[in-house]
């Protein structure tokens, strides 16, 4: 740490969203240079990072070029030219997590082999090339309703998930290599973000529940901490830990489980980063989970997971039928409410269910929360200038 804070430690973040921002805003109290990749020159990490570099997150030469200019190169979604790592890596630029798990974690077809081969509850599943392989295997009968279907690459945000309940929801099955999963009875919708670092350290942060906007298919709201019991809390810990240990993993990683109306926990997916799940841990917990990931990526002692205060997170998206300039409604109404902590990601342009910003609402009970955030998505809305 000392060595840190002295070293004019350049850390490189792939791409420059609202995830970068806010690791940036953790890493700049350590008084770490820190540099961004992204296409965008708009993009939400510019006006809080060291250095910016435009270029494409997916391209081989400007990730491989970025990697050159720092000392360690993280990222912020999964969506990265994987050759450029891999050369970076072979050339002995630290990087963390890994290019392989990375690589992994991509491909949504790998990862449903990765639960399977180390005994970690997950939903049946077959892995198709194409549409039309899809449409014989339902013709044949191998596959059957209802089913869930997800694109293996380049999938967020719902986008790349098809829900086929019968045969009058074939019309909206995707194109491509592709997973097709047993649709599961869906009881409650849980994450796990947990850390490690090269010491081989682990913390979990306690379990939330997400609740989605059915529509927008994105988090609505997030239960900290989730009410569920002890044991069920247990379990969906002990695979978050069995899962960061089997990759032997360096960063931060948030699995996303759901537990069935049986009963049972399974693993959906998983992502190598910060998290959307993990937001209310800026305020609520005593280490947030982009100081744990900065942590877990240098080898630092990783920081307390424990909760100070429960809390609800809301996202702030884009209204529907507004697209352009942003303009919000509510925001000082919603700061006067006892507990609330906005955060807004400086996006110039809304777009309807576009995440904008989030709110942290913390309260002494979880039920109070709930009750102050529902105020607060009434009062905060998110609108155009010009409207469509
Ligand atoms: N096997 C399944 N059975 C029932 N519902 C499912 C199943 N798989 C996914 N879903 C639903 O679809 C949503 C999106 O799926 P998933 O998390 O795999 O996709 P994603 O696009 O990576 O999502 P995100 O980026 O929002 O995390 C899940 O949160 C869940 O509500
Ligand atoms: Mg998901």
């Amino acid at each position: 740490m000392e060595k840190l804070l002295t070293s004019n430690l350049k850390l490189g973040i792939i791409s420059g969203g609202q995830l970068g921002k806010m690791l940036i805003q953790e890493a700049s109290k350590w008084g770490i240079a820190s540099y961004i990749l992204d296409n965008d020159e708009e993009c939400s990490a510019r006006g809080v990072a060291s250095h910016y570099v435009k270029g494409s997150n997916l391209d081989f030469e400007a990730v491989y070029e970025f990697g050159k200019l720092v000392d360690v190169l993280t990222f912020e979604l999964e969506n990265i030219n994987i050759e450029a790592l891999k050369k970076l890596k072979q050339e002995g630029c630290k990087i963390a997590p890994s290019p392989e798990i990375l690589e992994l974690i991509q491909d949504k077809g790998l990862q449903k082999q990765f639960y399977q081969d180390n005994e970690i509850p997950t939903s049946s599943f077959e892995l198709y090339e194409s549409k039309s392989a899809v449409l014989i295997a339902v013709e044949s009968g191998a596959i059957q309703f209802p089913f869930v279907q997800k694109l293996r690459k380049g999938g967020y945000d719902g986008r790349g998930v098809a829900v086929i309940s019968d045969v009058n929801d074939l019309g909206k099955l995707l194109d491509g290599a592709c997973v097709i999963e047993a649709k599961v009875a869906i009881e409650k919708e849980l994450s796990v973000v947990v850390a490690r670092n090269q010491n081989g350290e682990v913390k979990c942060y306690p379990v939330v529940e997400m609740l989605f906007d059915p529509k927008a298919n994105l988090v609505d709201k997030l239960i900290c901490p989730s009410v569920i019991s002890e044991e069920k809390s247990e379990k969906a810990l002990n695979y978050a830990s069995k899962i960061i240990e089997t990759l032997d993993m360096e960063g931060l990683l948030a699995v996303e489980f759901f537990l069935d109306t049986k009963g049972d926990i399974v693993v959906n997916e998983m992502a190598p980063r910060p998290h959307n799940s993990g937001h209310h841990t800026f305020e609520s917990v005593v280490t947030s989970q982009f100081e744990q990931h900065l942590r877990a990526v240098l080898n630092l002692p990783l920081g307390s997971t424990e909760i100070k205060m429960p809390s609800v997170m809301i996202n702030i998206l884009g209204a529907e039928g507004h697209e352009g300039p942003v303009h919000y409604e509510g925001l000082v109404e919603s700061m006067a409410i006892e507990g609330v902590k906005i955060h807004i990601y400086g996006k110039k342009i809304t777009k309807p269910y576009r995440k904008m910003g989030h709110v942290t609402i913390m309260s002494a009970s979880i039920e109070e929360a709930q009750e102050k955030a529902d105020r607060v998505k009434q009062l905060i809305k998110v609108k155009s200038c010009k409207r469509n």
